[in-house]
């Protein structure tokens, strides 16, 4: 009897795991509207099993995974969450490892996950799987915020290995879509060419999009993406998400769309020449994949991001920006301290808040005074500036402006001192004829010696001036000859040095921000070749490009906007392309104003009507940097393009409208442009402004218009070929 009892709970014993295993894990990751659900397979495996509208009741998540019968054979597992290698998946793996014994296998099973909400008003869900072989594991990590509808996602690898485990593939997401019909908008592009955006449907087989520059990451290929589900994005309707992979180094997108027609999406570092050797115990955790989710189009899923990004992201997303006066293409590197000095004046003539120095400030021995020479020597040069940056500083305080400095501190021309000191500092095969790109090199940013170099420029710049108020950080070269004399040192592979190099930069980024918390800077790289999540962690705005003419301005701005929310993007009105000075302002004013031309050479009118721009902007500016954004209308598809911004109560807004077509004859004002984000119960009033002296509008701001009535009727801005640009105010009629 006794014995009986004993084998009948030893029996229960040996059966309590496989009871607890019959109710297998399902996982929501939720937002407000969405959700992206994993559930755990009879192998104990995660899969992703659907990806759309939050359920009205959670107990019906746990029936979805039956609805769908993929698993025909082993190699039609195309969802699972996290897909390994050398094991029972053929298609294409998120990761790939050898093992301390050199095997090549790799399972993952389903141990436990946790959901916790965390102070920034996100959702974190970690799920742990294991592979039962090897003391080897991955954690899935989603932080989700609920409110914007915004998923941010990575993987932590780890083991306890006998030795280093070589990491040959790890990417951060591995998402599965269902459905029949999927559109990616992809971005690329060159110098002063950044963000050309294309669409198209994505057909079975692969589509991928890369970057193997190592630094200026996003100059040909972009780690930016849309994708419309069922049909082509559009602004206000559809299924959209959009996002990035947010690394500053090689980065790769992989979209399949599989032989069940669904779409496998694969994000994460390029694994092109970069295994990593993961020592035992510690983390690899891999950059996040951010999105935004919508049901309602393009236009509410950058809204979303935008917000999210303001408020949880940006480096003093929810703060104040600098207007300036920048030198760059006023004087390029032909100055001397009086010509700057005398630009001061221009900047507080013109009521901007600061003057920003650009290149060519520094270096003796091989003075900066064209791109061949200098780069690495961070002392002024005592020819230009005899006096040194203190005196500028002190200068600019003087006349009521703020002044900022201009530095790329991860480079290195060869004709250099630091390239005469340290040439084992430098990125280079020893054995090989150099490759220059702009005629310089970068600097080894894996060799902590580097990284303490790299800091000093910065720090040496505040501790001497502690009145500098801005730094534009540029990075203008890319990678060749990846070689690193420091990971040779230390018997490291050399596949390394891609990711070191940005984990270095990172480790840099956070110093200065740990002893310079707020100061802002500016993140440039040749034009728009960085500007990604992560490295805007540390940077309050970034350079989109080199091409300021204004006309390409319309269409660039507006494809970053999808992205990247205006307060972070720097827009300067210059001397490039072939529009009057209003256009140029108007356009300059859609993100963080900045000026670089030679005010001094102007004509009155000009003059005057630069000075209220800059004034209108100052009372406008609040809405653009912090207000919703509303994209009207597409310059890719029509002769006008109209953009607004509104402010959170909806109580001010700030319209933009240009005629952009290159057949100006045949095109007139003749229809409404629908306003969007209004209160429809509002009553607004309409203003024009940044008129030039002597033009008046034809526009009647007395008159009353519903907010409802804007919205669906629209308003005439009577743009046209002899109004090229308009800006309007609209304020709410209380
Ligand atoms: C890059 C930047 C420019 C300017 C120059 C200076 O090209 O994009 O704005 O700062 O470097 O050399």
């Amino acid at each position: 009897m006794k014995s009986g009892l004993n084998q009948f709970l030893s029996l229960l014993l040996l059966l309590i795991p496989a009871l607890l295993r019959a109710q297998t894990a399902v996982i929501p990751v939720e937002t407000k509207d969405h959700v992206l659900l994993l559930q755990e397979d009879q192998q104990e495996r995660i899969r992703t099993t659907y990806f759309g509208s939050a359920f009205t009741n959670q107990s019906d998540y746990q029936s979805v995974a039956s609805q769908f019968h993929y698993d025909d054979a082993n190699d039609g597992i195309y969802n699972a969450a996290y897909t390994p290698s050398g094991t029972w998946s053929l298609t294409e793996p998120a990761i790939e490892v050898k093992h301390a014994d050199g095997n090549s296998s790799l399972e993952l099973k389903y141990q436990s996950h946790t959901q916790q909400k965390q102070n920034d008003a996100s959702t974190e869900t970690r799920i742990v799987l294991k592979d039962p072989n090897y003391n080897f594991q991955v954690t899935l990590v989603y932080k989700a915020w609920a409110e914007e509808n915004v998923i941010e996602q990575w993987t932590e690898i780890q083991h306890k290995e006998n030795g280093a485990v070589m990491l040959e593939k790890y990417a951060s997401a591995d998402l599965y879509f269902t459905g029949d019909n999927f559109y990616l908008t992809s971005y690329h592009g060159r110098w002063a060419k950044e963000m050309q955006g294309k669409e198209e449907k994505l057909e079975n087989g692969r589509k991928i999009i890369d970057s193997k520059l190592g630094t200026r990451a996003m100059l040909l290929q972009s780690p930016n993406f849309i994708l419309s589900f069922d049909q082509p994005a559009s602004e206000n309707e559809g299924k959209v998400i959009l996002g990035q992979l947010a690394w500053s180094g090689n980065f790769k997108l992989d979209f399949e769309v599989d032989t069940y027609d669904n779409l496998k999406f694969l994000a994460g570092i390029n694994p092109y020449n970069s295994a990593y050797a993961l020592p035992a115990n510690q983390v690899f955790k891999t950059p996040s994949l951010i999105y935004a989710i919508s049901n309602h189009g393009t236009g509410e899923a950058s809204r979303g991001l935008h917000r999210w990004a303001r408020k949880y992201r940006v480096l003093d997303g929810q703060g104040e920006r600098l207007t300036l006066l920048n030198n760059w293409e006023a004087t390029y590197f032909d100055f001397d301290e009086d010509k700057i000095t005398g630009l001061f004046k221009d900047a507080k003539e013109l009521g901007v808040d600061m003057f920003l120095l650009d290149d060519g400030w520094f270096a003796n021995k091989y003075p900066r005074n064209s791109d061949r020479s200098g780069l690495g020597d961070w002392q002024e040069n005592v020819k230009k500036l005899p006096s040194g940056i203190g005196h500028l500083v002190k200068e600019a305080t003087k006349e009521g402006i703020k002044f900022g400095i201009w530095i790329e501190p991860e480079m290195v021309n060869p004709k250099s001192e630091l390239y005469e000191q340290h040439l084992d500092w430098v990125i280079r095969q020893p054995d090989r004829p150099e490759v220059y790109y702009r005629n310089q090199l970068v600097l080894d940013l894996s060799n902590p010696e580097v990284q303490d170099f790299v800091f000093g420029v910065v720090d040496k710049l505040f501790t001497e001036n502690p009145q500098l108020a801005f730094i534009k950080w540029d990075c203008n070269a890319v990678i060749y000859n990846a070689y690193s004399v420091y990971l040779a040192e230390q018997e490291m592979p050399q596949s390394q040095l891609y990711v070191d190099y940005v984990k270095g930069l990172y480790a840099v980024l956070e110093r200065v921000r740990t002893k310079y918390p707020k100061v802002p800077i500016m993140l440039c790289s040749g034009g728009g070749g960085r500007g990604d999540y992560e490295a805007l962690k540390y940077f309050t705005e970034f350079w989109p490009s080199d091409d300021t003419d204004p006309l390409e301005r319309i269409f660039m701005q507006w494809d970053y906007s999808y992205f990247f929310p205006s307060i972070v993007t720097c827009n300067h009105v210059t001397d490039w392309g072939k529009q009057p000075i209003k256009f140029r302002v108007d356009v300059a004013s859609m993100g963080k104003l900045g000026f670089d031309i030679v005010f001094s050479h102007l004509s009155e009118d000009e003059k005057v009507f630069c000075k209220q721009a800059v004034k209108n902007y100052d009372r406008f500016k609040e809405i653009i940097w912090h207000g919703d954004q509303y994209r009207l209308v597409n310059p890719h598809e029509n002769d006008f393009s109209a953009v607004m911004y509104v402010n959170e109560s909806k109580e001010k807004a700030v319209f933009f409208g240009y005629f952009i077509s290159q057949r100006q004859r045949l095109i007139t004002d003749k229809e409404p442009i629908k306003f969007n984000g209004l209160n429809p119960e509002k009553l607004y009033t309409i203003k024009e402004i940044n008129l030039f002296p002597g033009k008046r509008s034809p526009l009647d701001s007395e008159k009353v218009y519903s907010g409802d009535f804007l919205m669906k009727a629209g308003y005439n801005p009577m743009i046209n070929a002899g109004r090229t640009s308009v800006v309007l105010e609209i304020e709410e009629r209380k």
